[in-house]
Order: structure tokens, then sequence, then C-alpha cells
């Protein structure tokens, strides 16, 4: 039998994360993963490869539109085996770096299924080997989610696809409808549009991106209602049946008017599911919600006391670097640390081409708890670079406490807005307030300098645009003389 101080039971960027940290605490520890190599869903069919993609077709879209500023470039010609191979290349390289990390700190890495037998031992299967026995001091569990199927859609149909299949990228079908107007939905709708594919998004919310305040959606609206076929908001699938070699798909409006798709794939991403079944949990003493999540405390701990749970496996948001985050918050849980007194920032980002990043509260949130804020919003408009870089359909925006200029939340949208909001990350988590911001000075011209000028337009001193002064400016240290 095996013993291991620390066992970790999936190998995504929560459980490689958790195993790095706590084999450097000198903790002797296991990182167990049914893939061939560690990276996850994120690295092997998610964030990764998306990325990829989505960096190789904003390419494609720059030499397209370059012909307004003068570039003229013959029609590209896709090598659809290279870039599939390069977008492959990408994630080897990172999984090689990942074995190797294993190897230099220490961690030994098994391939292989893992199933508690109780809350001290694993029994774990590997590839072509005897069932075997491990025993543990405590576990993480990093199982991540996988996509949701919804009712009425036949998965095994062919031409249906999920998230990971979409990655692979085997054709550039003629035509593809997407079911989910969330970030896969759109990321990969994205890709394949740009390919050439014609794509049409069903989204059963009100409008993409539910939830999300319109202000900040309506750039990526705006620029998808160009590229893609259709988007349908506020509709449902009623039928999805083989038709030749294709599907045909009946979509429902709001008002329940029926249109027919006629389509050679079907893209479906409406939601993940926390994989938490078949880890024989019922052995131990962890419990799950009615979604099959994992239930932990702020310090990652579940009700068993040998076991603690991080990232998708434990509900949304399901993001990697919420996974990461939680798996800093497990192992100092078992270094003996108590938890943190408060929940950090989330940023999130969805990238389309324009990305739209968020963090903090946002103004529909807002409203939902009935907190008053004021929101300012920049356009880009009024920035030189991006008129510089001829994409001026951006947006910074700030909400605020009215009454102290404390930033309360930040929402970007606009090429690159992914990066941007790390900075507001910085901000906020540093409660910094619209004061604070004017008086860092941001490089010109940059995107950045969007983020200051929407915190000058809060307290009425925004130099590149006007906007008539709403309510009295914040009392506080606003005092503080401006430059
Ligand atoms: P999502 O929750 O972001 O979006 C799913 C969308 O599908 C929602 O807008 C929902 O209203 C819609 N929907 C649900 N059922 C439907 C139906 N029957 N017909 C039509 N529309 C329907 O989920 P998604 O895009 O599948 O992503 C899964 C998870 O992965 C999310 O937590 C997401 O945040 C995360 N993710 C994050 C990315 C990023 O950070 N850029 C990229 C990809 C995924």
């Amino acid at each position: 039998m095996t013993h291991t101080q620390i066992a970790i039971i999936g190998a995504g960027p929560g459980g490689y994360a958790a195993a790095f940290l706590a084999a450097g605490r000198g903790m002797k520890t296991m990182l167990i993963d049914a893939e061939a190599a560690p990276g996850g869903v994120c690295l092997h069919r998610g964030c990764i490869p998306s990325k990829a993609l989505l960096h190789a077709v904003k390419l494609l879209t720059e030499t397209r539109e370059a012909e307004k500023i003068g570039l003229h470039f013959p029609p590209p010609r896709i090598d659809l085996e290279r870039l599939r191979g390069w977008k492959e290349e990408v994630v080897q390289r990172l999984t090689n770096g990942l074995a190797q990390q294993c190897r230099a700190r220490e961690v030994t890495w098994l391939q292989g299924t893992a199933r508690f037998l109780n809350s001290t031992t694993l029994e774990l299967r590997q590839p072509d080997q005897e069932p075997q026995s491990i025993t543990f001091e405590k576990a993480i569990i990093a199982t991540g989610s996988r996509p949701a199927a919804i009712p009425g859609v036949d998965m095994d149909l062919p031409g249906v696809m999920d998230s990971s299949q979409a990655l692979q990228l085997d054709v550039i079908p003629a035509s593809l409808l997407v079911i989910g107007g969330g970030n896969i939905g759109l990321e990969l709708g994205t890709v394949y549009a740009a390919l050439g594919t014609r794509v049409w998004v069903v989204e059963a919310g009100p409008g993409i991106l539910p939830g999300l305040d319109r202000d900040l959606v309506r750039p990526v609206a705006a620029r998808l209602g160009k590229i893609m076929a259709g988007v349908s908001v506020g509709a449902r699938i009623v039928a999805l049946t083989p038709n030749g070699t294709g599907l045909k798909v009946v979509v429902a409006d709001s008002e329940g008017r029926e249109t027919t798709h006629e389509v050679e794939r079907v893209l479906v991403a409406a939601g993940r599911e926390a994989v938490s079944e078949g880890l024989g949990l019922e052995n131990t003493r962890v419990t799950r919600n009615a979604r099959g999540e994992i239930q932990v405390n702020a310090g990652m701990m579940t009700q068993d006391p040998a076991i603690l749970a991080i990232g998708d496996v434990t509900g949304g948001p399901m993001l990697a670097h919420r996974a990461a985050m939680q798996a800093r918050v497990a192992v100092a849980s078992l270094a003996g640390y108590p938890p943190p007194h408060r929940q950090p920032i989330i940023p999130a980002v969805t990238y389309t081409d324009p990305e739209l990043a968020w963090a903090g509260l946002l103004e529909a949130e807002a409203r939902a708890k009935g907190i008053e804020t004021r929101a300012v919003r920049f356009p880009w408009a009024a920035s030189g670079r991006a008129h510089t870089l001829e994409r001026t359909d951006g947006v910074t925006k700030l909400i605020l406490d009215p009454s102290t200029g404390a930033i309360l939340g930040v929402g970007i949208t606009g090429p690159g807005a992914g990066e941007l909001i790390a900075a507001a990350v910085v901000a906020m988590e540093k409660g910094a307030t619209a004061q604070d911001l004017a008086h860092m000075v941001h490089p010109h011209p940059t995107l950045s300098e969007t983020f200051a000028e929407a915190a000058d337009l809060f307290l009425g001193h925004c130099v590149h645009y006007h906007a008539p002064a709403r309510g009295a400016p914040p009392p506080g240290n606003v005092q503080r003389p401006l430059l």
C-alpha cells in the first residue's frame, strides 16, 4: 500500500496549483488525473486552445479590416491542418512544462482514476494495472466540471458538439448553430464565424451574456451582429433532429414564432456542471448540494475533516483563476492558517471581439441588491489610442460609491480589456477611490488612460470627454488638490 501526505484528485489549474504549493511547503504530494498529462480542461480543451484559436482569427480579421487604412492583403488561405497542429503544439508545450514542474518539485504524478474507499484511503485504477490502494492524510478534490446537457438535445447525434469537440476543429463547417450565448458559445462562435462558417447563436436569456450590464455588452453585440448569420435572444430549441448529413433545428422566439435552421453542426454551450459522481463520496462525510457541487467553507474544507475541495467542482463562477486562488486557500488551510477574512475580487473576461472584462460590482447586481451606486462611462471614441487602433467601439465604466468615490466595480469592453482589467483589480483590492485613480499618471497614448479618465468624469475633471456633471462631487479626499 502506498502512502502520501496529500492526495490531489484532478490536475487542472486548481489541482496542479494546489500540488505545487503543497510540495513547496514540504508536503509529500501526489497528483492524480485520468488524463495522460496534467492541465485539466483549461489546458487540454478549454482556456488555452480557445485563446490560441481566437488569436489566430484576430489576425485574420485584422488583415481583412486593414484595407480601411490602406493595407491590402490577398484573401487569406487557411491551412486547417497547420492551424490545428499549432494549437496542439501550444497545448503540448504547456503540458510538457507542467509534467516537468511535477518532477522538479517532486510531486508524484499518476495517471488514473481515483475513488474514496473511506476518509483515509483512495482506490486508484491506472491504465493496464490492477487497482491499488493509497492512504493519505489529507485529500483535495479538484475534479472540475463538464459541459451540461440540455433537455431535448441528444448530444450523441452526429454533428452535435460540445466545446471540447468544437475545439478539435476537425472541419470548418459551412453552417453552425450555437446553443447558448454565454462565454463558450460566443468565443467559439467567433472562431468559426471568422473561419468562414455561417453561425447562428440561440440564447434563452433576454440578451447575450445575460446578467452583465447592457452598456458593456452592446459593443460586443454590435460586432457579433456583423459577423454572425443571426443572433436570437429569448429563444429556445423546440426540436433538433438529423437531416441528411446535417441537422435540422427548430427555434422558437419569445413570442413562440418558430424558425427552422438546416445546419451542418450544432454546438451546445449552455453551461457547465460539477464532476462529483463516481468519486466514492458516499464513503466519506463530504456533502454536495442539489447541483452536485461539493460544499466547502471559506477555508475550502468539506464536512469531512480530511478532505478539501476547490475549483469548478465547488460551483461557480467556473473560472480557472478562481480555482487557482482556492488552491492557495486550501493549501494555507492544510498548513494551519485560518481562512481569509473576505473573498477576493474575481475578475472575468469574455474573449470575444471586442473583449469584455469586469471585476467587482456591476450595475445590474447593485440594482438587484439595492446598493446605491453611481456609474460613469468613458467612451473609447474619446481615446486617442483607440483611434490609432481603429477601434473606438469600446467603453470603460466605473461603478462607484456616490458619497465616497470608492470604486466598487469596473467594466471594460474593447480590444485588450482582459489585460486592462488587472489594474482595476489592484485598485479595488487596495481600496482606491476615483480621486486616487485620477491622481495616478497613466501613460499616453494607451487604453489604460480610459480608466483614469473615467475617474475624472466622476470628479468632473475629464479632459478628453465632456459629460455634464451629475450630482455633487463626493466629499472626503476629493479635497486633495488636483495636479
Ligand atoms: P455560461 O453560463 O457562460 O453561458 C451559457 C448560456 O447558455 C447562458 O447565457 C444561458 O442563458 C444559455 N442557455 C442555457 N440553456 C439554454 C438553452 N436551453 N437554450 C439556449 N440558451 C441556453 O456557460 P458556458 O458558456 O457554457 O460556459 C461554462 C462555464 O465556463 C461558465 O462558468 C463560464 O464562465 C466558463 N467559461 C469562462 C470563459 C472565460 O472566462 N472566458 C470561457 C469559457 C467558459
